[in-house]
């Protein structure tokens, strides 16, 4: 199965990507999550695109595209994948296209107003990549799942959210419905427990 997961930043795609490639064996694919290898890495593709992420602009399309078109080409990707934060824009969505087709797009849906808190407050585990947020585990240093080191991700200051949230809607939001006219959008309610919003998924999946 090929699924997209759309979503806002912060809505949970990250969150229930985990728990959906571990349920349905997929590999999850963050395009933030590779971008920020590369940066980590010092790569000519991290130096570009930290230009962009420290702004909260989208990376350009052409990169994006042909990073995500190099990483679904892979043998894991042969019985399916889970893509997270791709495609973001028309333009991406249509590239997709040329590569594969898309079974279904769930799209997480939170009242944006929502979302600066969630993003302020996450912190994200350098060794499993899991995010968690401070709500729940206050002021802790270590990951309570795997006991790497937490860290603040460098575009989740109060500024930079806010442009990632305007740039949601300017570029990203206009996918509801393209994704929608195609039929494959399925809406998920994400302003409820992980747990909850995960067995919506679960729910939409298995009716598919
Ligand atoms: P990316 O890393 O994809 O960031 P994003 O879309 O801004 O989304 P986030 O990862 O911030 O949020 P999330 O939805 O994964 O939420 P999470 O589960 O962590 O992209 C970063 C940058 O890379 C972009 O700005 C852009 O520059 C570039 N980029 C990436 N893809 C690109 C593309 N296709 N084209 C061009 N550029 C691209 O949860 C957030 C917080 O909320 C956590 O603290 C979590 O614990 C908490 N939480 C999760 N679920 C719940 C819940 N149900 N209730 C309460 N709290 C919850
Ligand atoms: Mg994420």
């Amino acid at each position: 199965m090929n699924i997209v997961l759309l979503g806002a930043p912060g809505s949970g795609k990250g969150t229930q990507a985990s728990l959906i490639s571990e349920k349905y064996s997929l590999p999850h694919i963050s395009t933030g999550d590779m971008f920020r290898e590369n940066i980590r890495e010092k790569t000519p593709l991290g130096v570009l695109a930290k230009t962009y992420i420290d702004k909260g602009q989208l990376c350009p399309d052409d990169v994006t595209e042909k990073m995500v078109a190099e990483r679904l080409s892979r043998a894991d990707c042969k019985n399916g994948f889970l893509l997270d934060g791709f495609p973001r824009t028309i333009a991406q969505a249509q590239a997709l296209e040329e590569i594969a087709a898309v079974d279904v797009v769930l799209d997480i849906d939170v009242p944006l107003g929502k979302l600066l808190k969630r993003l302020t407050g996450r912190r994200c585990c350098e060794k499993c990549g899991e995010s968690f947020h401070v709500d729940s585990i206050g002021n802790a240093t270590q990951c309570p799942k795997c006991g790497g080191k937490l860290y603040v991700r460098a575009d989740d200051n109060e500024e930079t959210v806010q442009s990632r949230l305007d740039v949601y809607v300017k570029q990203t939001e206009s996918l509801v419905e393209y994704y929608k006219n195609k039929g494959v959008l399925r809406r998920v309610d994400g302003d409820k427990a992980v747990e909850e919003v995960f067995a919506e998924v679960e729910k939409v999946l298995k009716n598919l």
